[in-house]
């Protein structure tokens, strides 16, 4: 084994699919790209911790309204995701300089996004770990799903600028005989 330096752990630590997060203030909606996201637990009440830097303005607008939504991309929105995470709603309009579509949502101000696979109506469970990792919990209070499309591949960001895309499905269900609660859903 070569030695790897620390800074690339989190290359290989896969954080789940890009997603946006989606805030509102004063009826401005803006959008951030974000990879550093976790599922703390599932079922009936869905909680995701979620690292915001304190540099970005939707991080600033979440802990004021205490609401957002997780809208997630599919992969022939990649180039957007990236824009969307390479610019600030200081001064940028996102909406509508990479063309998305908001829509009310129903139990957040925070708009979701049509343009999305998923939209995760989110409110802060618990904000304890904010002040020393940035860390935020998120409950999610509603969600909502496409069923019309057809493309339905994620992008998982490499750490790097560089992006893996879904592929292979393995179908292992009839291993998962300690979980095959998670089988049935
Ligand atoms: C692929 C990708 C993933 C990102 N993941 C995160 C993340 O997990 N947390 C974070 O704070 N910023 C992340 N960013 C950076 C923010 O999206 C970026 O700082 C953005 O410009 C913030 O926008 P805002 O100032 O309008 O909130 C990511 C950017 C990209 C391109």
């Amino acid at each position: 084994m070569k030695e790897l330096p620390l800074s690339k752990a989190y290359q290989f630590i896969e954080p789940g699919p890009v997603v946006l997060v989606v805030t509102s203030l004063h009826g401005q909606p803006n959008l951030m790209a974000m990879s550093y996201h976790m599922m703390i637990a599932d079922g009936d009440r869905p909680l995701i911790g979620c690292m915001l830097g304190s540099w970005d303005q939707s991080f600033e607008t979440l802990r004021i309204t205490g609401e957002c939504v997780l809208a997630v991309p599919t992969v022939d929105l990649a180039p957007k995701v990236v824009g969307i995470g390479n610019c600030s709603g200081i001064d940028t309009d996102k909406f509508k300089i990479f063309g998305l579509t908001s829509v009310t949502a129903e139990k957040v101000k925070a708009p979701l996004v049509a343009e999305c696979l998923v939209n995760l109506e989110c409110r802060i469970a618990d904000d304890g770990l904010i002040d020393k990792y940035n860390l935020i919990i998120l409950e999610v209070v509603k969600a909502w799903i496409d069923p019309d499309r057809e493309e339905c591949r994620l992008i998982h960001h490499k750490g790097n600028g560089t992006f893996t895309v879904d592929g292979e499905t393995l179908d292992l269900r009839d291993r998962m005989v300690k979980w095959s609660s998670y089988v049935q859903r």
